[in-house]
């Protein structure tokens, strides 16, 4: 059985295609169109897919027309209509937080797992907490709008003058540089408890006052702390109603790194699906039809530039330049560059981050991430798990031996790399430890300043010709 998953109307529309529980393929609209966070699928995507087999059923992500309802409340409206010929293909759709559920529950190791979503708003549920067991989903509880997690922090993304929706991942890192405590008080006023906040933050903050340029990051820092406070006790309930000790982590929310490393201390185990935002419920719409475990394997299943992995010719790059901008096989399903489109360089070198910083035209305090051979992860960094995704945030024990790749605060987020998860690059940071005595390497994201991720041929000479610099494949 092919299943088509599909999610649109939404920031980060992507399609998925799976047979049984292989994953065909997955991947973003945002890589095709060239607009970032795309709300709508495409031709050249949806194409993309289809080449990989044709589908019997299509799963759409959530329940249009209770979507459009709760639209309505707030002055809007719309509604899915599928933007391709899709014949007599039957289709059926999901809630928006159960599709999140399913994308994490039916990816995780897990047979008996308690699972939280937690986003801006699905169709009216903004919180909820699941108990898989055997297969099944059951709902626990739920937080309908507009109390929510991802409206409050996008509402001060928005406040210090960022894009809500799209440049959270830009206030959180603003935290570091921050005195969290100056508007604690303030912040917390805002989102007292779990299930109290002070209106609907949909519309704003709407009574702050006026806003200079040093309580951007103190406001930052406060909104990051009070978020992990009421993410801490959350999870807690979440335990606490449902007995379980192992977690699976859904929805924008997610996205959090700096905030994910405190649920290694509430749970035995933790998994969070390498894209779990909306661009992931594609997948998710997917599974919950099919009903069962899927093999997650690898997040590398969209676009294929095919070709094997350059390791000899990245490390000349980053002996001659410091640097190397590599594109090569299918691309990361998902918002981080793990990489396969990434630009890989020497994190020993603190003057590395400044011209990197300048071939991205990126804001100097934004932080590089380390991508480390996971047999060394826990020499060189403060954490006893995993992190193949990028999804954690860690102290650094040595910071003065890799300065490019550690935040203000002494921190990184850790992309942890094993032989079995991609051959090709732990071959290179294997090669480049032998060279060095340093198992990592600084990995980040290759893409256009504003733009998504490099995705196909026509990509990589745009950017060639824009930098004037190689990408190696
Ligand atoms: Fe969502």
């Amino acid at each position: 059985m092919i299943i088509l998953g599909i999610n649109e109307t939404s920031h980060d529309a992507s399609v998925s295609l799976i047979q049984n529980s292989e994953i065909l393929f997955a991947g973003h609209a945002e890589r095709y169109s060239k607009q970032k966070n795309d709300w709508y699928i495409n031709d050249s995507l949806i194409n993309d897919a289809l080449q990989y087999g044709k589908p019997d059923y299509i799963a759409y992500y959530e329940k249009p027309l209770l979507k459009a309802s709760r639209l309505l409340l707030r002055g809007g409206y719309g509604k899915w209509k599928p933007k391709f010929n899709i014949d007599d293909i039957p289709c059926k759709s999901f809630t928006h937080h159960y599709s999140h559920a399913c994308a994490g529950y039916y990816t995780s190791k897990f047979d008996n797992a308690v699972i939280v979503v937690l986003d801006a708003v699905g169709e009216y549920n903004t919180s909820t907490i699941w108990a898989g067991v055997d297969n099944t989903i059951r709902l626990v509880d739920k937080t309908n709008y507009p109390i929510s997690f991802g409206l409050f922090y996008s509402a001060f993304t928005q406040l210090i003058g960022l894009m809500p929706n799209q440049e959270e991942y830009i206030m959180m890192g603003m935290a570091a540089y921050g005195d969290r405590y100056r508007y604690y008080k303030k912040v917390n006023e805002y989102f007292p408890s779990i299930h109290k906040q002070k209106y609907n933050f949909h519309k704003g903050i709407t009574d702050w006052g006026l806003i200079k340029e040093q309580d951007r990051f103190d406001i930052a820092a406060a909104v990051q702390f009070v978020y992990e406070l009421r993410l801490s006790e959350f999870m807690n309930f979440a335990k606490q109603v449902t007995g379980k000790k192992r977690l699976v982590f859904m929805g924008g929310c997610a996205l959090n790194s700096s905030a994910n490393t405190l649920l290694w201390n509430l749970f035995d185990d933790v998994w969070i699906m390498p894209n779990p935002g909306d661009a992931g419920s594609s997948l998710g719409a997917a599974a919950a039809l099919y009903g069962k475990h899927i093999n997650w394997k690898t997040p590398y299943l969209g676009y294929d530039l095919g070709g094997e992995y350059p390791v000899n010719k990245i490390i000349k790059s980053i002996k001659e330049h410091k640097v190397a901008a590599v594109a090569v096989g299918r691309a990361e399903y998902g918002p981080r560059a793990l990489g396969n489109r990434s630009i890989l360089a020497d994190p020993r070198d603190a003057d590395i981050k400044d011209k990197v910083n300048l071939i991205k035209q990126r804001e100097l305090f934004r932080p590089f991430a380390p991508v480390v051979m996971e047999e060394f992860a826990s020499d060189w960094f403060d954490m006893n798990f995993k992190s193949p995704y990028m999804q954690y945030t860690v102290k650094c024990k040595r910071p003065n031996l890799v300065p490019s790749v550690v935040h203000k605060d002494g921190t990184s987020r850790v992309q942890t790399v094993s032989r079995d998860q991609h051959e090709g690059l732990w071959q290179t940071l294997n090669k480049f430890y032998s060279l060095t005595g340093i198992p990592m390497l600084l990995n980040t994201s290759l893409n256009i300043k504003g733009q998504p991720l490099l995705n196909d041929e026509n990509d990589i000479l745009e950017w060639q010709s824009l930098y004037n610099f190689e990408v190696i494949r």
